[in-house]
């Protein structure tokens, strides 16, 4: 079993975000694998790389969407996406750095992150897109 699981909770309601989500989930279980594997850490390092590169992509792609249905808590949800991103940075160095019981905290992180991120923060424009 993977350590995320789609399922329609994580939907949106856009095909293009559904799509960029389960890529990200992707990722994520790529790097849980990698973490069950004992695979070095560079290897681990990596893979965080192209979860943080897809997150840079998606929030653009995202923010996008919100602008063009004018969604009214636009700034705030991009606010919100800068502070992961500065997250990922400093767990990024900390990664490379070898902080103890870092790889366990970052599959925690990701997992919660994008979770809670897509069902608390991205479904509040689903009602604003056009049916
Ligand atoms: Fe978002
Ligand atoms: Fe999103």
């Amino acid at each position: 079993m993977s350590y995320i699981e789609w399922s329609d909770k994580y939907s949106v309601g856009n095909d293009m975000v559904d799509t960029q989500h389960q890529k990200l989930m992707d990722i994520i279980n790529r790097y849980h694998d990698a973490l069950e594997e004992k695979r070095p850490r560079a290897e681990l390092v990596k893979i965080f790389d192209e979860v943080a590169d897809y997150a840079i992509y998606h929030f653009r792609d995202e923010e996008a969407l919100m602008e063009r249905i004018q969604f009214p808590k636009m700034a705030r949800h991009k606010v919100i996406h800068k502070q992961l991103i500065e997250q990922i940075g400093k767990l990024r160095a900390e990664l490379v750095s070898g902080v103890a019981e870092i790889e366990q905290q970052i599959r925690f992180f990701l997992k919660n992150w994008l979770t809670a991120h897509i069902v608390g923060i991205d479904t509040q424009y689903t009602p604003f897109l056009a049916h």
